[in-house]
């Protein structure tokens, strides 16, 4: 073949392979084949030399419009591949807006407030005002205010989270109960009469069981006033028991002890879990312990600015956890805080 005719079978097979490239990697393939350092080209233009001398410039100048003539080629299906492989991407990432959106997960109001908003609603109709007060509490307001002596036992029935705080500073705890708020919502407002009620969290440092919660609810309720007695009391708790339970409900009044009511009772309800008979969380007495009440000790009273000789009130606490066990028959109170929202999804 002569010099000239491997130029133009080069130019050729070139152009044959040029059309089935596909691809960028593909391109720089043939760029290497046809117009690189050892490319075809190059080894084609080497036989320059063994042109007569004559035929050498005409040759030259062949092998330079085929290298330009190559270079052009590459350069179009470079432009033309990449405008491709752009267009590949966009159609690859083309976002669909007419397809439907993830539902959000939709919140709940939580099982205890919706108790809770229940309770207030009742304690509402009953002419109590809602205030709250702190969940960090001196020990003095937890206790000794209280009436609780510094060393009587009745500190242990409540198992405290304390601060670690220098020796020198007043001591202060998480408080156990809602009753701290009596003394509190009492100094703020004495010699008025009141009646309010006081829902919040409250810490004890027990061992989490079915029946009992590191932290829980109380709700504290008190009235004072010139002539209120156990009756008062009771109609209360009457009161509040039907409109939470439905028309029907037993109330049951056990004595009792705290160091700031006296007499003290114990409110049971009847259990609605298991109808009276007997069941795991009643520890099969067919009643549900609610919280304790009683009429507020005097020296309570005292600590709150009233004074005993003209004043009587009277003052309870109870969970609003319990009382949603009861009302809708779960066993086991650590459903509550666990953070498995399939327990909390159930109440939504
Ligand atoms: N503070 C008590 C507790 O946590 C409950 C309680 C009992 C509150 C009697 C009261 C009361 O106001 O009169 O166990």
């Amino acid at each position: 073949m002569t010099v000239s005719n491997e130029l133009a079978s080069l130019e050729q097979e070139a152009a044959i392979a040029l059309e089935s490239v596909g691809d960028l990697a593909a391109l720089a393939e043939w760029k290497s084949t046809y117009t690189g350092k050892s490319g075809a080209l190059t080894r084609v233009s080497r036989s320059l030399g063994t042109l007569p001398v004559e035929q050498r410039p005409e040759f030259g100048r062949r092998v330079n419009q085929l290298r330009e003539q190559l270079e052009a080629a590459y350069a179009a299906a470079e432009q033309h591949l990449k405008l491709a492989a752009q267009a590949a991407e966009l159609a690859a990432e083309r976002i669909d807006v007419t397809l439907p959106g993830r539902t959000p997960a939709l919140g709940y109001v939580h099982l205890t407030n919706q108790v809770l908003a229940q309770v207030q609603e009742i304690f509402g109709e009953m002419g109590f005002l809602v205030t709250e007060s702190p969940e960090v509490e001196f020990d003095e307001y937890n206790f000794s205010l209280l009436n609780f002596a510094d060393d009587h036992p009745a500190r242990d029935m409540q198992d405290t989270f304390y601060l670690d705080l220098p020796d020198d500073a007043p001591s202060v705890l998480l408080r156990t109960h809602t009753s701290p708020g009596q003394i509190r919502v009492m100094r703020e407002r004495a010699p008025e009469p009141l009646r309010i009620l006081l829902p919040g969290k409250v810490y004890r440092n027990e061992q989490v069981t079915v029946r009992s919660e590191m932290m829980f609810h109380q709700f504290e309720f008190l009235a004072i006033g010139r002539h209120i007695t156990m009756g008062d009391l009771k109609g209360t708790l009457a009161y509040f028991a039907e409109r939470m339970y439905g028309p029907g409900t037993k109330v049951r009044l056990r004595p009792s002890f705290f160091p700031f009511t006296e007499p003290s009772a114990e409110m049971d309800v009847s259990c609605f879990l298991c109808g009276g008979t007997g069941c795991r969380v009643c520890k099969y007495a067919g009643w549900l312990e609610i919280g304790g009440c009683g009429m507020m000790h005097p020296n309570v009273l005292r600590n709150g600015g009233y004074d005993p000789e003209e004043f009587s009130g009277f003052a309870g606490g109870f969970g609003p956890e319990r009382i949603a066990m009861l009302k809708y028959g779960i066993d086991d109170i650590r459903g509550f805080y666990s953070g498995d929202t399939r327990f909390v999804e159930q109440f939504g």
